[in-house]
């Protein structure tokens, strides 16, 4: 017994190494290892920061540019560069036994030492760091801020950790779409895809098809309520869409902040914009117009037509050179086959290539632009409706009707993106009574902090398969969001939970990571002026 009290004691006394009067740092998402010692550490007012790699200096800067953004609070000290390691409070450097995302940071009397495994280990380290710098404003006196000291050893759990924004059904600035992904950084979020192509509006610039932009990105007015239920319209024109410039901005906006951009472009369904530009590439061949309401529209590209697919390769031509990461993504979800069933084209090649059914032509396309994509060095990835028209063993499968498709795919082989609405739905509300609780009219669904949090990847899967699960995204579909405000509300504080399920191996309860969201994350929503929904803080679900 007294064995027992001695050992009880003893990890009592590990757990209170902080010092009394200081509070424990959280950290969202969780660290893989963290330690606090008794060592009480004065956060200088301005912090010289010396990088003993230069290729960190635009990292660096990078940092120091989003953390003194909107300081008028004051929550940061100072930033500033200093050319020697001894006169700095926190050095930047590169340790190559770490992986590339990984990164040690440490802090003591001589200040912050962060190690990364690359930029991108060293740039997450920096983003622990802001969280424990605004821990440290609330162990502020007269004589500055306060923190103990610590090491953190951190790494994430998948190396892709996406967020999806749907800029077809509203259009998002190239200044709004930089706010997303500096939202995305807050959460050590890697992988932007870019909705640029659908029904409602075709948002990016072709210099070979100009119409797709000049026609395609515009609709005459907007569906007024739910679509479900509504046959009022605005009478509004409504628009806008990227120039290759501004492709190339964001592109570069977000590899300054360790984010690759995966953009989407849809098909065979989802063409509508497309096709109300050049209607020669779909089975009617004309009377087509950019859609003014949302939903699943059986107008879809022609495959039976050569032309559609050599168009379809033109634009991808051009999309490729735009956007530096591996990855493409051609859509595929919500293609019906019925213009396909009755277009003599398209039934003509469901004969010629021996199919028995004209779903295969969604294989026949994906196949054709894999092929081609290939050539360009890219990889594909489709919504889990590819699984059904006859998925290649390369494409990668995005799992969004639950999780199901990402199941399926992993035990053929495919690797998987897990996106399942039933988890990571943003659009969807956010508490069970969305009515009584003020929640800003929406699509429809639940999808609670909480749910975001409980999804398990590997559910399902065996250790074997495990492994095709490359990472887990969120997607923010707009029909019934058109404001950077709005877009806030619905992913904050939700990618937070995202954060923790894709880059934490730790796992912790629902009112755990609440608390330490209140401490560690919610304090940067107030401080960069996000509109985060509170009713997880109020105890709303
Ligand atoms: C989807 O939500 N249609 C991918
Ligand atoms: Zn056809």
């Amino acid at each position: 017994m007294k064995q027992l009290l001695k050992l009880i004691a003893m990890a009592a006394a590990l757990q209170t190494l902080v010092p009394a009067y200081l509070s424990a740092v959280e950290i969202v998402p969780a660290p893989s290892f963290m330690r606090e010692n008794r060592s009480i550490v004065r956060i200088p007012s301005e912090i010289g920061i010396h990088v003993s790699d230069k290729s960190l200096k635009p990292a660096a800067r990078t940092f120091m540019d989003s953390a003194g953004k909107k300081n008028d609070d004051g929550l940061f000290p100072e930033f500033k560069f200093v050319p020697k390691a001894g006169t700095a409070f926190m050095v930047l450097d590169l340790d190559t036994s770490l992986s590339g995302e990984e990164y040690v940071l440490e802090i003591g009397q001589a200040g912050i030492s962060i190690k990364g495994g690359g930029i991108s280990g060293v740039w997450w380290g920096l983003h622990s760091v802001m969280q424990i710098l605004v821990q440290s404003a609330s162990n502020a006196d007269e004589n500055g801020m306060f923190v103990s000291g610590m090491v953190v050893k951190d790494k994430p759990a998948f190396s892709y950790r996406g967020a999806m924004l749907d800029c077809c059904r509203h259009f998002f600035s190239v200044d709004d779409v930089k706010t997303y992904i500096d939202i995305m950084a807050l959460h050590k979020l890697n992988v932007f895809h870019w909705h640029l192509t659908d029904d409602q509006g075709w948002r990016i610039e072709i210099k070979k098809y100009p119409e797709l932009t000049r026609k395609g990105s515009f609709r005459k007015e907007t569906v007024v309520g739910h679509a479900a239920s509504s046959d009022t319209y605005d009478g509004i024109p409504y628009g806008g869409y990227y120039t290759q410039k501004d492709i190339r901005e964001v592109v570069r906006y977000a590899a300054e902040r360790q984010i690759t951009v995966i953009p989407e472009i849809e098909m065979p369904g989802h063409a509508m914009a497309a096709l109300a530009a050049y209607p020669q590439f779909g089975c009617v061949g004309h009377g087509y117009d950019v859609w003014t309401t949302w939903g699943v529209s059986k107008e879809v590209f022609c495959i039976g037509k050569q032309g559609t697919i050599e168009f379809l390769k033109d634009v991808l031509d051009e999309v490729a050179g735009l956007f530096p990461g591996e990855y493409i993504h051609i859509g595929g979800d919500e293609a019906p086959s019925e213009r396909w069933d009755e277009c003599p084209d398209c039934r003509k090649l469901v004969e010629t290539e021996g199919y028995s059914t004209s779903r295969e032509l969604q294989g026949y396309l994906l196949r054709e632009i894999e092929a081609f994509l290939k050539t360009k060095g890219k990889k594909i990835i489709g919504w889990d409706e590819i699984l059904d028209g006859g998925v290649t063993n390369t494409a990668t499968v995005m799992s969004w009707r639950g999780p199901a498709g990402g199941i399926r795919a992993a035990k053929q082989g495919n690797h998987v993106i897990m996106s399942p609405n039933s988890n990571f739905y943003l659009d969807y509300y956010q508490t069970e009574n969305p009515e009584k609780n003020g929640e800003p009219h929406g699509i429809g669904g639940y999808v609670s902090l909480e749910k975001c949090l409980s999804f398990d990847p590997y559910d399902g899967l065996s250790d074997d398969e495990k492994k095709y699960i490359v990472g887990i995204q969120a997607n923010l579909w707009t029909e019934y969001i058109p404001s950077m405000n709005h877009v806030q509300h619905m992913v904050l504080p939700r990618l937070a939970a995202l954060a923790e399920v894709s880059w934490s191996e730790n796992k912790c309860s629902y009112q755990d990571f609440v608390r330490r969201m209140e401490v560690a994350m919610v304090p940067l929503y107030s401080h960069f002026g996000y509109a985060y929904a509170d009713y997880a803080f109020r105890g709303i679900r």
